[in-house]
């Protein structure tokens, strides 16, 4: 049985095409192991605070020494890293904003990079300390950066890689929905990147 944590980052409910996306990794991933559990987290209900000195503060403390306020302040970030250590596979939704991820999703990665946690400094440079995961990404777009004119613009794709693959999540397949604000393609661009996944 595996685990699977579904990260969502776009606030647009059920009009969202990351969330619907994500929803069809999830139930292919399903078909093959009907007896997967799904936790689905969603960042924009009450959403990840942007890192404040609290925050910095209790993630540059030893455990043993957190007051209170350290405890209150790294609750969000633990509780996160604790997910993502249970899952065996991990959905992100990741709507592009101007050409990156949003800054939702942005949040919870700072609080899922946590120096000796989940990567450590070693003689011979970083290493992840998150191991065994398989990621896909639901990658949402108004444009088109699979190719053409626009493909090197896309920062989020190889952001969203590089720094998993920092944490040492290596494995990640990308799933694109692209095209969602150019005629002749937002109509069929949710059911082609439905019909493009493999599992
Ligand atoms: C604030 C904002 C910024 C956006 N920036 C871009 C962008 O830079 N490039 C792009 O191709 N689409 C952009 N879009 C379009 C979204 O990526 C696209 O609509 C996507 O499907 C949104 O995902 P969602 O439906 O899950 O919310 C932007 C949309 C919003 C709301």
């Amino acid at each position: 049985m595996a685990n699977i944590l579904h990260v969502i980052s776009s606030p647009r409910g059920e009009a969202s095409n990351s969330i619907k996306l994500g929803n069809a990794i999830v139930d292919k991933l399903r078909e093959q192991d009907t007896a997967s559990a799904v936790v689905v987290k969603d960042l924009t209900q009450g959403p990840f605070p942007h890192l404040e000195v609290a925050h910095l503060n209790a993630f540059f403390t030893p455990a043993e020494q957190h007051t209170e306020e350290n405890k209150a302040a790294i609750r969000h970030s633990n509780e996160a890293i604790q997910e993502i250590f249970n899952a065996d596979v991990i959905v992100i939704g990741a709507p592009m904003y101007n050409f990156g991820i949003s800054s939702t999703l942005k949040a919870w990665i700072d609080h899922i990079a946590r120096a000796g946690i989940t990567f450590k400094y070693t003689a011979n440079g970083a290493v992840g300390l998150i191991s065994n995961k398989k990621v896909y990404l639901a990658v949402t777009t108004g444009g088109v950066y699979s190719s053409g004119d626009y493909a090197a613009f896309d920062f989020l794709t190889p952001y969203l890689k590089f720094v998993l693959g920092f944490l040492g999540i290596t494995y990640v397949t990308v799933v694109r929905g692209e095209g969602f604000a150019v005629e002749g393609l937002k109509d069929k661009a949710l059911d082609k990147a439905i019909d493009s996944i493999t599992v």
